[in-house]
């Protein structure tokens, strides 16, 4: 794997290789079903309908994934035929936090797995001369706090988007973040690893390098766009 370096060398001392150190928060989230959906995403003549619906889709599945270590408890109840013990999500409730807009791609899917969820909407956009995030928006539940937040936002690219909405939710209190991505570029996941070690990155895959104007490759274009139609 190439070696970017964004001029942190924090935490990486303790790690003899640069790919372990990358790669320790990191799910690359391998399931077929995934693999299949995001090929026909990538593909430039996916229409916008189909790549919304695939992206909805696509959100699902990575809940499932993001979900699968939550806290369960066994609580009594009663069947038709016996009592007995069965095991009922415990602990934190959550939060889902889609950075505006692409991140919407993701929200459907996600609150139809867990539609108690609370959401908390944040509007950055990324200043397309210094690739920089810049917030217009930011709504989250009071109790944000005591949640854990699932981040998304469907493309990881510089990781100026995600620091910057990490670091708004990290100034509310929130203590429990996870970021859930479909595409994630090296530079993005250094950049997160170093700001952020505290965070976890789920991913479908995880693409060559960024290109001189911020974008993901092969990656599939700006995903809001294509979401949107936009261009
Ligand atoms: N945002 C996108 O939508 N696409 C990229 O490739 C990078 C950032």
């Amino acid at each position: 794997m190439t070696r970017f370096d964004t001029g942190c060398a924090c935490c990486r001392d303790d790690f003899y290789d640069y790919e372990e150190w990358l790669m320790k928060n990191v799910h690359v989230v391998d399931h077929p079903l995934v693999q299949h959906k995001l090929t026909l995403m990538r593909d430039k003549d996916c229409s916008t309908q189909k790549f919304r619906r695939l992206l909805n889709e696509i959100g699902m599945l990575l809940c499932y994934e993001v979900t699968r270590e939550l806290p369960v408890e066994a609580v009594k109840i009663e069947t038709p035929i016996a009592e007995m013990h069965a095991p009922k999500l415990s602990g934190k409730k959550l939060v889902f936090a889609p950075i505006l807009r692409s991140g919407m791609g993701f929200l459907d899917g996600m609150l139809e797995l867990v539609p108690s969820a609370r959401v908390a909407h944040i509007g950055l956009y990324r200043d397309p001369q210094t690739l920089q995030a810049v917030q217009y928006y930011f709504k989250a539940p009071q109790d944000v706090a005591e949640r854990l937040v699932i981040l998304i936002d469907p493309m990881l690219a510089t990781g100026n988007s995600a620091c910057a909405a990490m670091e708004l939710l990290k100034k509310k209190g929130v203590k429990d973040i996870r970021f859930v991505c479909l595409l994630a570029a090296p530079e993005g996941i250094e950049k997160l690893r170093c700001a952020h070690p505290d965070v976890r990155i789920w991913t479908a895959a995880i693409d060559s390098h960024l290109n001189e104007h911020g974008y993901i490759v092969p990656g599939l274009g700006d995903a809001g766009d294509r979401m949107y139609g936009t261009k």
